[in-house]
């Protein structure tokens, strides 16, 4: 899929599906969403916030509706904050439910396309780099944007090439633009970020499709980087770079 279709399926997602409510139909409304959420917040201050609080510049790039950016806000002192999305009806949810922060400024762009007037201390993505056809372009463009010693945590969905082979299952035409980690990683070493590191952010364990279980096997992996057992069963993993 290209990235005007990408921007279509979410604005129809937003304006029609899941009017007014993305937020609770991707991460509130089932069990596996709700884990999936856990799972998800666990990484973020586990792996990123670790108790700290950042300060400066932020730059999120498609938020959604905002239920990270909400998670970032509330665990730091920002001076401002900037949020990114292809997305007009997506990044309209953001603005309702970030009602109640006045610091935020919002611009619809194509990542790819968006030129940026200053340089950030901190970048945070979810779930949208799959979306991204040049991942390489993608990442040099996080690279300038940053500020000296800028920090960034980034996820991502975990491509299932394995699986899908072993099932004889094509990757959906929205989801092929999955990358390995070990890719990723090269990709960012390369471009100039150092302590590049990867983990596991929402764990999935075949065959038992187990809330329970999958939370269990969170608890014991996401702290560690992505190793081959959490790659296996990861179903999203971030990586975490400085410049
Ligand atoms: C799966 S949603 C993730 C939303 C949110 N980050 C979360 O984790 O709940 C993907 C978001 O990325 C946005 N997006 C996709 N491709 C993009 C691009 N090229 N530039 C900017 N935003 C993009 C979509 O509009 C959508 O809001």
């Amino acid at each position: 899929m290209d990235t005007q279709q990408i921007q279509k399926k979410y604005d129809n997602l937003a304006k029609n599906k899941y009017v007014e409510n993305y937020e609770y139909h991707r991460w509130f409304k089932s069990s596996p969403a709700k884990t999936g959420y856990i799972m998800t917040l666990k990484a973020i201050k586990g792996h990123f916030l670790n108790g700290k609080k950042f300060k400066g510049s932020y730059f999120e790039l498609g938020p959604g509706a905002g239920t990270w950016t909400r998670v970032m806000h509330e665990n730091s002192e920002f001076d401002s904050l900037k949020l990114v999305d292809v997305s007009e009806n997506m990044l309209e949810q953001a603005k309702n439910n970030l009602k109640d922060f006045n610091d935020i400024d919002y611009t619809v762009s194509n990542f790819l396309d968006y030129i940026p007037n200053k340089k950030y201390d901190v970048f945070f993505s979810s779930r949208v780099l799959e979306y991204i056809p040049d991942k390489q372009e993608a990442v040099k463009k996080i690279f300038d944007m940053l500020n000296n010693n800028g920090e960034g945590y980034l996820i991502t969905k975990t491509p299932k090439d394995f699986i899908n082979k072993l099932l004889k299952r094509k990757n959906s035409r929205m989801h092929q633009g999955q990358v390995k980690a070990c890719r990723l990683k090269c990709i960012f070493k390369e471009v100039g970020f150092r302590e590049v590191t990867e983990y596991p952010v929402t764990i999935s364990v075949p065959v038992f499709k187990s809330n329970i279980i999958n939370r269990l096997v969170h608890f014991i992996l996401y702290r560690l980087p992505l190793n081959k057992l959490s790659g296996f069963l990861s179903e999203s993993y971030a990586i975490k770079f400085k410049k």
